[in-house]
């Protein structure tokens, strides 16, 4: 700033390499004069602001059901193009539109309506201390009541009753979306996909087994028939039906329920650990005892599959099997007990 521009006490101070400034040496200009809106002045003009911003909510209703009405009946696997987008899932599509539209009228019926109908008087506030007096509470509350005034929160029913309805449906699409955290289980974890008669399939060969091919001293594996790894529902499904079958001389079997129902010392367990499910794999055929890698859980299949050692709470549940007339192992039905961890012994 060149010294022409400074105040007279400023400039005669600069001269002597101090610069003080004695008082407020520039005038405050205060606010500009408020300029009425035509909404102010009309009431005509007031009463379309009005009309434009409870379509507004309307639009964000309408939206919110448009949302509602594409989760249900659209496919998720249909492909749409969408000019310039290209093409894209038309559930997502649909999803995407609905809601941003939903928010977006709300939004910009807010907007229109501070803008054109609540006060735009500007009014300059004072510092006060930082402690609220009774005085200073009552002036507040006295703000709120003539903001709410103001704002004709209660006058403009219209506004008010739409808006209310616009926010109140839009949390119904997170609503609608918990329904994509699937069905209620059921009964489901308490069976498994075996069924009397359905054949033990090796999964490397996907052929059924023969009492010959489970030798003395290994462990082999079994699934029900019909599995295919492209399967959606695979994992699902091998999870709780995984077998592991052993043939174990019948008078070293010490379980009589388990001799029962196995074929010739030929027996068959769940392969799913019961403490937190992990997929037992480790068997030493001197002691038939099997080992849960994940927290070295260890059952007894020559004694009904019984916990030795480790956290698994109870033992392993067995199929039983039989030869059908084709001489392959078969399943005579379920499990006579849910797979997999202990959860089932706290019900
Ligand atoms: S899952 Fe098998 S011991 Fe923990």
């Amino acid at each position: 700033m060149s010294e022409d521009n400074l105040p007279s006490e400023r400039a005669h101070d600069a001269h002597h390499g101090a610069v003080a400034v004695a008082g407020d040496a520039f005038a405050d200009p205060g606010l500009p004069a408020h300029l009425p809106r035509r909404q102010d002045l009309d009431e005509q003009a007031a009463k379309h602001s009005e009309r434009v911003v409870a379509g507004l909510f309307v639009l964000s209703m309408l939206a919110t059901i448009g949302f509602i009405a594409s989760y249900v009946t659209l496919k998720p696997g249909k492909i749409v193009y969408i000019f310039p987008v290209g093409h894209v899932s038309a559930l997502n599509f649909a999803l995407g539109l609905t809601l941003g539209l939903a928010l977006f009228c709300i939004g910009a019926g807010a907007v229109h309506w501070a803008r054109t109908l609540m006060s735009d008087v500007e009014t300059p506030a004072e510092r006060h201390p930082i402690e609220a007096s009774p005085e200073v509470r009552a002036q507040v509350i006295a703000d709120f009541k003539q903001g709410a005034a103001e704002s004709q929160f209660g006058r403009r029913k219209l506004i008010r009753n739409t808006m209310f309805g616009a926010m109140a449906m839009v949390p119904l699409s997170g609503l609608v979306l918990l329904r994509d955290l699937g069905p209620l289980p059921g009964k489901s974890l308490r069976t498994t996909a075996w069924r009397k008669g359905m054949t033990l399939i090796n999964p490397n060969t996907n052929l059924p087994l023969r009492p010959e091919d489970i030798t003395t001293g290994s462990l082999t594996f079994a699934q029900p028939p019909g599995l295919s790894e492209d399967d959606d529902d695979f994992q699902d499904v091998i999870a709780k039906a995984a077998l592991m079958i052993v043939r174990i001389e019948p008078d070293e079997i010490k379980d009589k329920r388990e001799l029962d129902w196995g074929h010739q010392g030929i027996v068959a367990f769940s392969k799913i650990c019961t403490h937190v499910g992990c997929p037992i794999s480790l068997y030493e055929q001197q002691t038939h005892h099997v080992l849960c890698p994940c927290h070295q859980s260890t059952f007894d299949l020559a004694d009904g599959g019984r916990v030795i050692f480790g956290p698994a709470g109870h033992a392993l549940p067995q199929l039983r099997i039989s030869v059908n007339g084709s001489g392959y192992l078969e399943a005579l039905g379920d499990f006579a007990e849910p797979v997999g961890p202990s959860f089932w012994e706290r019900g």
